[in-house]
């Protein structure tokens, strides 16, 4: 609900820390102004309806993703303003943003190619297998801290979770798993509010080239039976094969999209079954609601706040007219709560009919490709938190009681979720002590 007494136009979304706990109420006073409004600090279109997020996806003609990760920080190299197409300034300058050698800021046609690349990882039959993995790695991770009958979620479990099963898809050896557990733990925060850095530093990024660049020749030159040699063969749709570098980018990508993602809603699934023990209760009792469980939650705290694009030319949305050079923010967190698409889209309801619907891995070309295993991860994870213990709480010491909470939310503008969940638990009988 919007707070009246709030000026909301003062506040600023990007470099202010007012809205890092609780964005929704601003979410909504900006959709009640209008779903395309512009921002007045760093004048950034926010879409903040529904159907005017599906318009600004469903357009990549119009709306490139050059800035798709970085939005206005730091921000185009040159002026775009007073121009009517600013396409060929994009094409000429767009390698000088930060993130332009990953898929998500790439454009038709060559982001169809790149994008080929890695549907070639993410097949049906590669997920399946996966999965076996991932079960047992759901209990190894368990393992280690269910006879303590407590847990940090993220630091103990997902964090963790995620790189590995990310690793295991890809094919990287199990025995240098722990090593990119290391490499990567030391991941700098991007998009974090107040910073404008304009570096924004790559060195992890370089760390996982460097590794798949050696993975991809190493098996092109001597290829086994294994899923690395998948990845190394891997051609475009015209048969040519990539350049090593393009196919080590495309597999570094992989790391760098679906790992925070999911730790934020594996985080934010954990803290509602803590939080509602009536919901935990109906989850343990009938499991095959958990898929729709977890939709809901994505629907609700959509672990990507927003994506962002830059308009190639004019036009219109929403009846609002967007200059040509100008960011847009769509905010999938903003649309899922559309009243006009969700009928009380504040109130949590495991059974909605359309939860399916919400945005939270986006629409169009570059919709998310790793939705399906985000799900599956979320899934087992769920099922083997509840087949190991009684019941699941809130930590009261970590984060206060019922009606006095604590809880501290990732400092940025882009993702969506707790820094750290604190949960305590029974382990069933035959796992104590
Ligand atoms: C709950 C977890 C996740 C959420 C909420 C999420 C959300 C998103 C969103 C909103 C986009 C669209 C970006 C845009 O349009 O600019 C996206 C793209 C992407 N995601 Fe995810 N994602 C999740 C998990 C994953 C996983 C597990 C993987 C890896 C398998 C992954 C890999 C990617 C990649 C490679 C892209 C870029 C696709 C493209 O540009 O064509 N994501 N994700």
């Amino acid at each position: 609900m919007t707070d009246d007494t709030i000026d909301y136009d003062a506040i600023d979304f990007f470099r202010g820390s007012e809205l890092v706990a609780n964005p929704y109420p601003y979410f909504d006073w900006l959709r009640e102004q209008c779903p395309v409004r512009r921002e007045p600090q760093h004048e950034v279109f926010m879409v903040t309806g529904y159907e005017e997020a599906c318009a600004v996806y469903a357009d990549a003609d119009t709306f490139s993703s050059c800035n798709s990760v970085t939005g206005p920080f730091p921000g185009f190299p040159i002026p775009l303003e007073g121009r009517d197409d600013v396409s060929a300034l994009i094409d000429q300058h767009r390698d000088e943003l930060p993130f332009s050698d990953q898929l998500t800021t790439m454009d038709p046609p060559k982001h169809k190619d790149h994008r080929h690349l890695l549907m070639r990882q993410l097949t049906p039959n590669r997920l399946k297998e996966n999965e076996e993995f991932v079960w047992q790695l759901a209990d190894r991770q368990i393992d280690e801290f269910i006879a303590r009958g407590e847990c940090e979620l993220n630091g103990d479990y997902a964090n963790p979770f995620t790189m590995f099963v990310i690793a295991d898809l890809l094919g990287v050896p199990e025995e240098e798993h722990q090593e990119f557990r290391d490499a990567l733990a030391r991941q700098p925060r991007d998009q974090t509010v107040g910073n404008t850095n304009e570096s924004m530093s790559h060195s992890p990024l370089e760390w996982l080239y460097d590794r798949f660049c050696r993975y991809i020749d190493d098996r092109r030159r001597e290829p086994r039976n294994d899923v690395l040699t998948a990845l190394a063969t891997t051609t475009f749709p015209d048969g040519s094969l990539p350049e090593v570098i393009d196919v080590a980018r495309v597999a570094s990508n992989v790391f760098a999209a679906g790992q925070e993602t999911t730790v934020r809603l594996l985080g934010a699934t954990l803290q509602l079954i803590g939080e509602r023990p009536e919901l935990q209760q109906l989850l343990r009792e009938r499991r095959n609601m958990i898929p729709d469980f977890v939709e809901e939650t994505l629907r609700l705290e959509a672990p990507v706040k927003g994506d962002f694009r830059l308009a190639r030319r004019e036009a219109t949305v929403a009846g609002v007219q967007i200059p040509a050079g100008t960011t847009l923010m769509v905010l999938n967190g903003a649309a899922n709560r559309d009243p006009r698409r969700f009928e009380d889209p504040t109130e949590f309801r495991v059974d909605r009919g359309n939860a399916r619907e919400h945005l939270a891995f986006g629409r169009g070309v570059h919709s998310c490709p790793g939705g399906p295993l985000a799900r599956m991860e979320t899934r087992v994870s769920i099922e083997r938190f509840l087949d190991r213990t009684t019941d699941i709480r809130i930590s009261e010491a970590e984060h206060g009681p019922v009606d006095a909470r604590r809880y501290q939310y990732m400092p940025t503008y882009i993702l969506r979720g707790l820094t750290q969940l604190h949960l305590e638990f029974t382990p069933v009988k035959a796992e104590a002590g």
